[in-house]
């Protein structure tokens, strides 16, 4: 079951969970008050025949997917991906990640900039919103499997931040940041 916390400020490896002391959780319902992102558990294990998925997949128009492992052996240009996935950035759209395997952080940036680290493992579903400021990193256990979801054709640009004239940011300040 994913968790989520706010980042303490150390500037110690990335990969260690970062949590303040003590530690301020953030609950599921807050998560999404106060950034727009969305969790969901699903069953990992059968996935390809699971219904809340598939009507998930219908009802968002998730029409494309693949698969990516992260993890030094299997991923191509591992080191640089490492490093661009940490970038604060955003996209254009929705970011949708499943995990069907291991584990990592999600950081998101709450609505007053402060970061939320979002623990997620096996049967965690999250989407975060076009336009929110985000970053990701494997855990202390280098690996994780996530199904990618996507409306249509894939893009996944990360645009770094600054990008607050970009028009998904422009976007999320609207909709998400003014609730
Ligand atoms: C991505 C994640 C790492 O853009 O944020 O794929
Ligand atoms: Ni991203």
């Amino acid at each position: 079951m994913v968790r989520a916390w706010f980042m303490d400020s150390s500037d110690a490896d990335q990969r260690l969970p970062h949590m303040q002391d003590p530690p301020q959780f953030v609950d599921l319902d807050t998560l999404r008050d106060v950034s727009g992102v969305e969790y969901y558990q699903i069953s990992a294990d059968g996935y390809e025949s699971n219904k809340e998925l598939q009507k998930m997949r219908e009802d968002r128009g998730y029409t494309y997917h693949d698969q990516i492992e992260i993890t030094k052996t299997k991923l191509p240009n591992y080191e640089e991906k490492i490093k661009a996935f940490f970038e604060e950035h955003l996209h254009s759209d929705e970011e949708i990640r499943f995990i069907l395997d291991g584990s990592g952080y999600f950081d998101v940036r709450d609505k007053n900039d402060k970061w939320i680290r979002i623990e997620c493992v096996k049967d965690d579903l999250i989407i975060l919103p076009a336009g929110i400021y985000h970053r990701f990193t494997l855990d202390t256990k280098n690996y994780i499997k996530a199904l990618r979801l996507f409306v249509g054709e894939p893009v996944w640009t990360p645009i770094n931040r600054p990008a607050d004239e970009h028009p998904a940011r422009i976007n999320y300040v609207k909709t998400v940041m003014a609730q």
